[in-house]
């Protein structure tokens, strides 16, 4: 069975990749390795903690990864992602404590043994910036060729970005990292803004969980109720939230849900453009891609697996 850890930075989406996970019976979900962007380091690893437990999955070990940039003498949450995704990450809800604590290995060591232990069979899914995955290939350059394939949610290959016209929150956080990564020659997908703006929810769908009356469906709810009404602000034009995170496990369950275009990327790490994801001119015509970029998506099919999967999870 394919294993799979997930690297979040906890916000809204990323917890609703977790509940994607954990109802995806094709996949096991082996750890979650923490990152900052949405929340703090620790607060990111707090939710993973809380939710897994909510979730009814205890089992789960979370690790603590790198908590800034290389390039960056510390880390701040953005106003921005406070009002998106609530000052606690997932929606201002307040939810119990696990009593468990991360483990103490670190993110990065634990990247690396499960490469070597689990191998091809291994798909690592980073939904914030890609400091932590970028910091194992540095650490153990020989994991790029052995694992199955990194599936990232973040950049923008064919549409603006989110942070500017040209930059996606998660890479713009650490662009060097992004870069490293894609250049790397590690096998990996972007699941960008391309595609993760296409798969929107409603209140519609948040009220199916809500009917549930399980503490886990009404916490799912109530959390994705605080992010669609943040992007009815933001992006009005829209008409519902983006499931960026949850595509980007979607794909990793099911590669037939998006189309893709095999391109070697790069990112831009200078200028004004600095965190732009961007074909490499210098690798264009190399005949062996490494990365492909998700173009396209079947939108019903995503919305009806993500559906059933996590209606399905939150039932218990
Ligand atoms: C990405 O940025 C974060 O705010 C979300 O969790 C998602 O991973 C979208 O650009
Ligand atoms: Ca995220």
């Amino acid at each position: 069975m394919t294993k799979l850890i997930l690297d979040l930075d906890t916000g809204v989406d990323d917890a609703l990749a977790i509940a994607y996970a954990l109802g995806s019976p094709e996949v096991e979900l082996i750890g979650i390795t923490g990152t900052y962007g949405n929340v703090l380091l620790e607060q990111g690893v707090r939710n993973a903690l809380a939710i897994t437990e909510l979730l009814g999955h205890p089992e789960v070990k979370v690790y603590k990864g790198i908590p800034h940039s290389e390039a960056t003498d510390g880390f701040e949450v953005l106003e921005i992602s406070k009002f998106i995704h609530g000052n606690n990450g997932i929606g201002d809800v307040d939810i119990p404590d696990s009593a468990r604590e991360a483990e103490t290995e670190p993110a990065v060591d634990f990247i690396i043994d499960a490469v070597k232990t689990y191998g091809k069979d291994l798909v690592y899914v980073p939904t914030g910036p890609m400091t932590n995955i970028a910091a194992a290939i540095r650490k153990a350059p020989e994991i790029k060729d052995k694992i199955g394939k990194i599936v990232l949610m973040g950049g923008a290959l064919t549409v603006c970005g989110n942070v500017n016209c040209c930059v996606e929150a998660n890479i713009s956080q650490d662009p060097d990292a992004a870069d490293y990564l894609f250049r790397s020659g590690a096998p990996a997908t972007m699941v960008g803004l391309d595609v993760t703006l296409q798969t929107l929810l409603t209140y519609k769908e948040t009220q199916q969980w809500r009917d549930l009356n399980t503490k886990a469906g009404d916490f799912l709810a109530d959390m994705t109720d605080f992010y669609i009404k943040a992007y009815e602000t933001t992006s009005p034009h829209l008409g519902g939230c983006g499931l960026h995170d949850p595509l980007a496990v979607g794909v990793a369950v099911d590669p037939t849900l998006v189309t893709t275009l095999p391109i070697n990327l790069q990112v831009d790490v200078e200028g004004p453009t600095r965190g732009r994801t961007i074909g490499d001119n210098t690798r264009l015509n190399d005949p062996v891609k490494t990365m492909q970029a998700a173009v396209g998506v079947d939108v019903p099919r995503f919305l009806n697996e993500f559906m059933t999967r996590i209606t399905g999870l939150a039932r218990n």
